[in-house]
């Protein structure tokens, strides 16, 4: 089958984010849904903002730009979403959510047509295991910002085909990314190494051995990494951060994944991180 349109499922950050770089590539027709008008809409504005941003960079024409928006159709009724030949998960990161929208998707879509999650963490195998296709059930896994970071992480679920494999990467290809293949394991690739990083951060944080300016300035001067840890944790969310560890640490039943007090108390406080203006670090004057 050949791809002409393509699904994604939420329009928060990563949903716009692929939704943007979906109908950035030529000739693809988006179709970008969520559960109610308000979050559909925030989705969509910040495409505008980001190919307004391009233009005024001189990276885009206001033709493009214009031609780019019009390839996006904006929904709330999940039963539009059966005029697409591929479809990107991009909601939130709870697991009986996701098997949810992974049922009604199994109903409406065409057959055929391969159905992937963004999901960071959660296991790819139980979610296909709720749909009447766990061959054509995979992880696409984007990184924020979605338009200018390159990797794609592809899952494989148990039962995922090579076919769908190989569609899902040659699609990673189209959308300018490079993918890379991991295999269905608690936080694949990325979070598997990423999450503890940033989780020894916030303990060295927690027991005084440096400030945040000291932490992330380690990282950034001595390993060249463009953000610090805790900037990072902050850009990513940080209640983002407090769920990928807990399902680290139940999902390998080991404790050398145990999530930092202090992460918890950031997030009860309500201190997500930039989505707050408040995380880590302040960012209510921006
Ligand atoms: N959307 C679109 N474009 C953006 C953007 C956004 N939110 N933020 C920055 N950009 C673009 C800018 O327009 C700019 O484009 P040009 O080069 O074409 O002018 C470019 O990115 C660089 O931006 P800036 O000069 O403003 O800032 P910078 O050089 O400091 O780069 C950054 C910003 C790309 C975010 C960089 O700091 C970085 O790479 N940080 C690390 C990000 C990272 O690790 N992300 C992965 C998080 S993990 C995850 O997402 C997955 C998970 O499961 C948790």
């Amino acid at each position: 089958m050949k791809i002409k349109t393509c699904a994604v499922i939420g329009a928060g950050t990563m949903g716009s984010g692929i939704a943007q770089v979906a109908a950035s590539t030529s000739g693809l027709n988006v179709i970008m849904n969520d559960i109610a008008d308000e979050f559909v809409d925030k989705g969509f504005n910040t495409i505008i903002k980001n190919l307004d941003r391009l233009v005024f960079r001189g990276k885009l024409t206001v033709a493009q730009k214009g031609e780019i928006l019009g390839r996006i159709r904006k929904t709330t009724n999940i039963e539009d979403v059966g005029d697409a030949d591929f479809v990107v998960e991009a909601a939130i990161e709870k697991l009986d959510f996701k098997l949810n929208i992974f049922k009604d998707l199994d109903k409406v879509c065409k057959a055929g047509v391969i159905l992937a999650t963004n999901t960071s963490s959660l296991p790819i195998t139980k979610i296909a295991a709720v749909t009447g296709r766990p061959e054509l059930v995979i992880g696409m896994h984007f990184f924020n910002p979605v338009p200018v970071m390159k990797l794609v992480e592809i899952i494989n679920g148990m039962a995922t085909s090579k076919e769908t494999f190989e569609i899902t990467r040659n699609l990673a290809e189209q959308f300018g990314k490079t993918p890379v293949e991991a295999n269905d394991s608690p936080g694949f690739i990325s979070n598997r190494i990423l999450m503890p990083m940033i989780n020894e951060a916030i303990y060295a944080l927690y027991e005084g051995v440096g400030t945040e300016e000291a932490i992330d300035n380690v990282m950034k001067l001595g390993m060249n990494h463009p953000m610090g840890p805790l900037e990072l944790a902050d850009l990513i969310g940080l209640d983002v951060c407090l769920n990928i560890m807990q399902v680290l640490c139940s999902s390998f039943s080991d404790s050398k994944y145990r999530p930092c007090p202090l992460l918890k108390k950031y997030v009860d406080a309500g201190y997500l991180g930039r989505k707050t203006g408040k995380g880590f670090f302040d960012y209510s004057a921006k």
